[in-house]
């Protein structure tokens, strides 16, 4: 997926929030060996790294576009790689504290996902993650439910873009049944407030929308967007506008 770092940094104040709520559920402990799971522009991996005295930190990214920033915030604790979070098993390593804001709700499939990252945890490794409850988000539903309609459904073939994201009730259980123990998992309500539907979707733009416009182009991209604002219109009235937004956040350790 082609990410822009500039449209993502435009909401740094909200976007960090939920990242300093996933620090605090952290057993600060020096020395620790610590993987970061779709770090981005790296600047959390390395506000994450500086809050662990003595340790190192790995953040890994799918997209170029994202680590060409992440650069900036590289040394001789904090490095970056390329690489698919689905793909981390094939590193062979092991880490300490395997921390994800934000990203791993782009990757299918959970339920073998997430024993495959605790299987790359240390004894007494610490997996703390964060992502969009997309499943209840008005944005994401609303973008969805337009795909579905023509002729988006016909230029998409019937693609969607389906969240992976399961209930807070599932993740705990996926803990407990791969040896997870002090387990905290719970969904937060981040309330965003913007000054009216417009920044709304440029919210969306910086992430939701972007495989959709990745997959629609020319005429029916700018149509799909056109209509997309619509329905923002229509359900965020008034300004400034609020929105609800729901995430999940976990800790455990195994
Ligand atoms: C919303 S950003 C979050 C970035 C960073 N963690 C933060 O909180 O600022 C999501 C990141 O996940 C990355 N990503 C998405 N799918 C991925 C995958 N399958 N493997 C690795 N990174 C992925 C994207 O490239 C993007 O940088």
């Amino acid at each position: 997926m082609s990410w822009n770092p500039s449209t993502y940094n435009q909401f740094k104040e909200e976007r960090f929030l939920p990242f300093y709520d996933l620090l605090s559920l952290l057993d600060i402990k020096p020395d620790q060996k610590v993987l970061d799971l779709g770090c981005g522009t790296g600047e959390l991996t390395r506000k994450l790294a500086d809050a662990l005295p003595g340790s190192t930190a790995l953040g890994i990214d799918s997209s170029a576009e994202m680590l060409e920033d992440a650069t900036a915030f590289a040394g001789d604790s904090v490095k970056f790689e390329q690489q698919n979070i689905q793909d981390i098993t094939e590193r062979g390593e092991h880490w300490d504290i395997i921390f994800s804001n934000a990203a791993i709700q782009w990757v299918d499939g959970h339920e073998d996902l997430l024993p495959e990252i605790i299987r790359q945890l240390h004894p007494n490794g610490q997996l703390l993650i964060q992502m969009p409850a997309q499943q209840h988000n008005l944005s994401n539903k609303l973008l969805n439910e337009l795909a579905a309609q023509e002729p988006y459904r016909s230029a998409l073939s019937g693609w969607i873009r389906k969240s992976p994201v399961l209930d807070i009730e599932q993740y705990a259980r996926i803990l407990f049944e791969n040896g997870g123990t002090s387990i905290n998992v719970f969904e937060k309500v981040y309330p965003l407030v913007l000054p009216d539907p417009e920044a709304l979707f440029t919210w969306v733009s910086g992430t939701a929308l972007i495989p959709y416009k990745e997959r629609l182009h020319g005429e029916i991209q700018q149509q799909f967007i056109a209509d997309y604002k619509l329905l923002l219109e229509r359900h965020f009235t008034g300004s400034p506008v609020f929105y609800a937004f729901r995430r999940i956040l976990m800790k455990a350790t195994f």
